[in-house]
């Protein structure tokens, strides 16, 4: 069982994040950083998964190794700046099933608007891992979750780079069954719903729009 909160504080997390974080860093070395990132939180979100074994012959002789048990993962990107976590987490788990969650933040009410879901059957039997990068004020991240939920997911990780202490909060009162693994806490939000010092919008940071 997971903590609520799960920083991933391991040294080149943080050392990465850190040159995300940089204003001058280029788009290409963002979205190859968020790749890297993105391979190590993958391990850490993917702990403590229900596990088997298997009878196999080895060169030397036979043994029962351990594998992963029950239905293959599922992760649930959210759109757009989701796929750049998606990217790393799914070269390291490769059989996951994926799915999409198209949310945009209406920018006055800073309330989330849903324009897009896709996700896969059976979602009861799975593992879920929400990514999306930033949970800055968690409207979004709370919609998505119901959603899931909704779509009938009961195991669910939510998996972020950014959180700010709001954004956890509201999360955590909403979704207290849901544990968020992310590589920093950051101090709060501005008036605009962005997280500070955080880095920026990470869509636009990933994709060169602006
Ligand atoms: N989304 C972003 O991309 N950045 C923030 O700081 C908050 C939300």
């Amino acid at each position: 069982m997971l903590d609520h909160l799960t920083v991933v504080t391991h040294p080149l997390v943080q050392h990465k994040l850190t040159i995300m974080r940089k204003k001058e860093t280029s788009t290409g070395g963002f979205r190859r950083l968020l790749r890297e990132i993105s391979l190590l939180l993958a391990y850490e979100v993917t702990r403590g998964l229900d596990m088997t074994t298997t009878r196999i012959e080895t060169p030397m002789e036979e043994m029962d190794a351990p594998i992963l048990d029950g239905k293959k993962l599922a992760l649930i990107s959210i759109l757009r700046a989701g796929n750049g976590l998606l990217d790393g987490v799914l070269e390291l788990v490769p059989a996951a099933r994926v799915g999409f969650v198209g949310l945009y933040r209406d920018p006055e009410t800073l309330l989330p608007v849903q324009y897009y879901c896709k996700v896969p059957e059976q979602l009861e039997d799975r593992l879920v891992i929400a990514v999306d990068p930033m949970l800055a004020t968690g409207n979004s991240s709370v919609a998505a979750i119901d959603l899931l939920k909704q779509k009938g997911a009961k195991n669910i990780r939510f998996l972020c780079l950014l959180a700010s202490p709001e954004g956890i909060a509201t999360m955590k009162a909403a979704h207290p069954d849901v544990p968020i693994i992310t590589a920093s806490v950051d101090r709060e939000l501005d008036s605009h719903g962005y997280i500070v010092p955080g880095l920026g919008d990470a869509g636009d940071r990933m994709f060169g729009t602006k």
